[in-house]
């Protein structure tokens, strides 16, 4: 895809949504697609310009709604087709564009083309999926355990990259790979805007390489998938800089992850990180995607990871500062911000004691894997550090705990955050140090700015634990300014004053804006006059 025809989605913001935790309209405890309608004045009021809905296709829930039984239907819980076409009607109302989740690498053991596969060799549907007579290798799943499950009606092992129960579609059969592009056609004719692709380099593999993804046919199969149809993809790929550049060509952008892997060993384990190595990451990737006319995710948090806040920052004494100097640093770079439900309001990870309190498939995999080894309050610690049911907790949108703290009026499907007293839409909005306040400015001003969105990126850094950098359109500049952790003077590029630059956003109050001093996780935005 040539720069010109992305570009023009530099213009978006996207927030995504996790439906399930989201909001619940009928009381059973599951967010549902009419609880996203009601919310929608808060996300306009906020200022995205497009949701990602996490996949609300009919599933039996096994990794809440990545094992898609039916691709056409919407999931029970979360309501029907038509409450769906109500929320296609009422974004398109508010002028914000609708993505959906695509899961193409994977269906649910449950749909129907499974059902029919693994019932007898020659049956038709039996090609859809990976067979092996013995498993031909010792693949894992990234969920824990072999990826190769053994089917007793054929006596052979099918592949799952990831749960048992959810079997990798054999994308070399060119009727597979028809039935995906018509899954796409049947979503665009309904008005669709874009997809988020889901583990998309794992279509296609390479045995003979060992290669679980990013194999020899990727970029046909994703041409095939989008050739001709304009909407905007993003890849959610693993990949480094040569299979970026490749997959590029039929994406408008793709996720990578190397800011995410930062300050862990694993996901369950932290390490030692300094604030440098975010920037020399953020840095490297924009200068990337610069030199390639790329453009780039900017995100910190989704429905996979902790909250980067706690992970990588404060969230105890300095969270506002944290929260709100990692949405300026992040969204006021060259690419496409994307925002997780609940980052706007500075949430960050509960803690709970025991394994009752969650139900991510991955999080209790690791659980059984390690109970006999490992001491349970270290496990829990672990647990608590790296679930993926860390952002997927259900919405606090009130204080008050009777009223489900305004998510649902039912028992909900997963535990409240344990924080939820504290963190939640209703206290953030009413504090003097509003997450939500900061934000709505942040993207405001992203929405006016062409600078913002359209200009180029330079880094200005010359000190260590601080991040410096403009960004400028048309002979004009905007510098940005983010200190880390540390209280430190950070010295203002040569010809930054009061006279040639305004100061236009700051997350501290009583800033003195050309003082060069900067308080913990303080940031400051200005403009060339
Ligand atoms: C999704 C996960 C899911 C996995 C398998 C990931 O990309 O974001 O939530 O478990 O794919 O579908």
């Amino acid at each position: 895809m040539k720069f010109s025809d992305r570009e023009r989605f530099l213009d978006w913001t996207v927030y995504q949504i996790y439906p399930r935790s989201f909001c619940d309209t009928n009381g059973d405890g599951v967010g549902d697609l009419n609880g996203v309608i009601e919310k929608l004045d808060h996300l306009t009021e906020l200022g995205v310009s497009a949701i990602w809905l996490c996949p609300c296709y009919q599933s039996p829930n096994r990794d809440n709604g990545y094992d898609v039984s039916d691709y056409r239907e919407i999931m029970d819980e979360f309501g029907t087709l038509d409450d769906w076409k109500h929320l296609r009607e009422a974004t398109r109302a508010r002028g914000i564009r609708l993505i959906m989740d695509l899961v193409a690498n994977h269906t649910s053991a449950e749909h129907a083309w499974f059902q029919e596969a693994r019932s007898a060799r020659d049956n038709p549907y039996h090609e859809y999926y990976i067979w092996s007579k013995k498993p031909p290798n010792r693949w894992k799943s990234l969920v824990g355990g072999s990826a190769w499950e053994y089917n007793p009606q054929t006596n052979e092992y099918y592949l799952h990259s990831f749960a048992v129960e959810q079997p990798d579609l054999n994308w070399e059969n060119p009727k597979v790979r028809a039935e995906m592009r018509a899954v796409v056609e049947f979503w665009t004719n309904l008005g669709v805007d874009g997809f988020r692709c889901d583990m998309l380099d794992f279509i296609s593999k390479d045995f003979k390489k060992g290669k679980m993804l990013n194999g020899p046919h990727l970029q046909e199969y994703i041409d095939g998938l989008f050739k001709g149809i304009d909407v905007f993809t993003v890849g959610e790929c693993q990949s480094d800089e040569k299979n970026i550049l490749s997959v590029s060509k039929s994406l408008t952008t793709v996720f990578q992850f190397e800011h995410i892997q930062l300050g862990r060993k694993n996901k369950y384990t932290p390490r030692a990180f300094s604030y440098d190595e975010v920037k020399k990451v953020l840095v490297k990737w924009q200068e990337f995607s610069q030199k390639h006319g790329l453009l780039y995710t900017l995100f910190t948090d989704n429905h996979d990871q902790p909250f980067y806040l706690s992970r990588m920052g404060n969230d105890q004494n300095l969270r506002y500062e944290c929260a709100t100097m990692y949405g300026a640093t992040f969204y006021l770079l060259r690419g496409i911000p994307f925002l997780y439900q609940g980052q706007e309001f500075g949430f960050a990870n509960p803690y709970y004691p025991t394994i009752e309190y969650f139900e991510d498939i991955e999080t209790l995999n690791y659980y059984r894997a390690n109970e006999s080894k490992k001491p349970l309050e270290k496990l829990m610690n672990e647990i608590n550090y790296g679930s993926r049911d860390n952002t997927r907790r259900p919405m606090a949108w009130t204080a008050n705990e009777k009223d489900g703290y305004g998510f649902s009026t039912g028992k909900p499907w997963l535990a409240y955050h344990s924080r939820a007293k504290e963190l939640n839409a209703e206290t953030d909005k009413t504090s003097e140090k509003s997450v939500f306040e900061f934000y709505r400015k942040l993207l405001a001003y992203r929405n006016k700015s062409k600078i913002i969105r359209r200009g180029s990126f330079r880094d200005l850094t010359r000190a260590k634990d601080c991040f410096v950098y403009e960004r400028a359109f048309a002979q004009k500049r905007v510098l940005v300014v983010c200190n880390f952790e540390r209280q430190k003077k950070i010295p203002l590029p040569e010809g930054v004053n009061e006279k040639t630059f305004a100061f236009v956003l700051g997350n501290y109050k009583d800033f003195e804006p050309f003082s060069q001093r900067f308080r913990p996780f303080e940031i400051a935005v200005y403009e060339e006059k």
